[in-house]
């Protein structure tokens, strides 16, 4: 906490103790870095500056926003969440780690930071950066993998909050894992709690680095490709003009927006994407009849596609 006193960034939502704006900005930190997200939230506060504002809105006009953050599930989570306090809450905002996990799109994390960092609980959460630095400061190594569970880690960080200041404690721990203890060059020759880490005595192999992204290894490059094509389908619907946002665009059409090679036989795999988004909330789809047999041959529907 003196380390964070001295180098914790003065960034706006640790600014404020207002539910809904932690609540948007632990949504955009979540995949996104911080100094990305604080352009996109001063904008969605302007646009949607209270809880109501934002559960009123079309969600084609919170998606919209949105460009650019990508991970588009998270803006129609973020509404659908806003939905739920107004209509299930009347509009007051939960407080207990319980009732806000209870809300749609609401993990484990994002409520406990939001019972921390607005309602400043002593409550423990991690996410990637909080789970390294307590791993490494009371475990031990964490490259190339960690040795303890998530759960194991959610109990020392439960542990070692001291009483009274959770909100510091959380934020300084986030800090130090984005600014001091880093996943491949932790600053340990200058470290405040060499004395007492875990790891300080092997970190050569920690400055031996982890392998270049372990995670992006794990996606298959179905699963990593499905998700750029679902990115560019929300993107080319979110560029159609005015008058088309309702009608809605042709699925052949949306096809050549999508991939320059495309051709009629990538009909059946676009549909399939377009399904995706539709069940995710990010898409709404339009036919007359199913366009596709589960063959993928095709019968002579028409598909339109449109933001929500
Ligand atoms: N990432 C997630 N939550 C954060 C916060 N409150 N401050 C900075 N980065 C974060």
């Amino acid at each position: 906490m003196a380390w964070f006193a001295v180098h914790g960034r003065d960034l706006p939502w640790r600014r404020t103790r207002d539910p809904y704006r932690i609540l948007v900005a632990e949504i955009m930190l979540q995949q996104t870095q911080v100094d990305r997200v604080i352009a996109y939230y001063d904008a969605f506060l302007e646009r949607f500056p209270t809880l109501e504002d934002l559960a009123a809105a079309p969600t084609s006009e919170v998606i919209r926003l949105w460009a650019g953050l990508g991970y588009n599930r998270r803006a129609v989570n973020l509404q659908r969440a806003a939905t739920a306090i107004v209509n299930e809450h009347s509009g007051v905002f939960p407080r207990t780690v319980a009732e806000l996990r209870a809300l749609p799109g609401i993990g484990p994390y994002t409520a406990g930071a939001i019972a921390c960092f607005a309602f400043e609980q002593d409550v423990a959460f991690i996410d990637t950066n909080m789970r390294r630095v307590l791993h490494r400061l009371f475990v031990g190594v964490d490259v190339p993998a960690p040795t303890a569970a998530d759960r194991a880690i959610l109990e020392i960080a439960a542990e070692v909050i001291p009483t009274g200041q959770g909100w510091t404690w959380n934020q300084a721990l986030i800090e130090f894992g984005a600014l001091h203890c880093t996943a491949r060059k932790p600053a340990c020759v200058i470290c405040p709690v060499q004395a007492c880490c875990a790891t300080f005595p092997a970190i050569q192999t920690v400055l031996a680095g982890r392998p270049r992204s372990a995670r992006a290894d794990d996606i298959g490059p179905f699963t990593a490709s499905n998700r750029y094509f679902r990115g560019r389908v929300v993107d080319a619907l979110r560029q159609l003009p005015d008058n088309a946002t309702e009608q809605g665009i042709d699925l052949h059409e949306l096809g050549t927006k999508v991939r320059d090679d495309f051709s009629e036989q990538d009909l059946p795999w676009l549909y399939g994407v377009v399904q995706g988004l539709h069940r995710d909330g990010l898409a709404l789809i339009a036919e007359d009849r199913p366009p596709y047999d589960a063959e993928g041959a095709s019968s002579s529907g028409t598909v339109r596609v449109r933001l929500p």
